[in-house]
């Protein structure tokens, strides 16, 4: 009995992982990602690791703010009209991003490197509560007319978009970066 409810379980899950992930489980699956970066930072000993985790959580987080911002939140807006907690959202974005800014300009060996990831962690752990939470903009979402399956769509589109991009232009970018270390 045990085992077949198990079994039924893992087809649901498989099936469901096989189709296309609607809005909030496409969000909702980046901050567990990005948590998951946060945590393993904590434990990074080297400044190498440092540096390429903390690149993978600043990237990973501007590619979120955007789908969120031009996708989610608007049309969040639209149907629910819930301003505070849209316009909220978006201050703590533009706080967020200056800190992924800082970060970006610094190296690992700066003595407020470790610092700035950690506010930066405390920051979004902040927001994504606040996302996340009963009564929080997720909860009213569903509540919502809002089409989230067809927002995911769009959502994981761009966000493909994006990757696309970045990497396409990183070997470049590598490339100026270790030419000017070089010279
Ligand atoms: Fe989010
Ligand atoms: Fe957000």
């Amino acid at each position: 009995m045990e085992k077949s409810h198990r079994s039924a379980e893992a087809t649901k899950r498989k099936s469901r992982a096989s189709t296309s992930k609607d809005a909030i489980a496409l969000l909702k699956a980046d901050h567990r990602q990005v948590e998951d970066w946060f945590r393993q930072f904590k434990k990074a000993r080297t400044q190498t690791r440092k540096g390429s985790l903390a690149e993978k959580i600043c990237n990973a987080l501007r590619v979120h703010m955007r789908i969120e911002e031009e996708i989610f939140y608007p049309a969040f807006l639209v149907a629910t009209r819930e301003t505070d907690l849209h316009h909220e959202a978006e201050v703590e974005h533009a706080g967020a991003k200056k800190l992924i800014a800082d970060i970006e300009a610094m190296r690992p060996e700066n003595e407020y490197y470790d610092a700035k990831v950690k506010v930066l962690s405390e920051m979004i752990k902040h927001h994504v509560k606040e996302e996340e939470q009963p009564g929080g903009m997720f909860a009213e979402a569903r509540k919502s007319d809002m089409d989230l399956d067809d927002l995911g769509k769009r959502m994981k589109a761009r966000k493909d978009q994006f990757e696309a991009n970045a990497n396409a232009a990183a070997p470049g970018i590598r490339g100026i970066a270790s030419s000017l270390l070089d010279a």
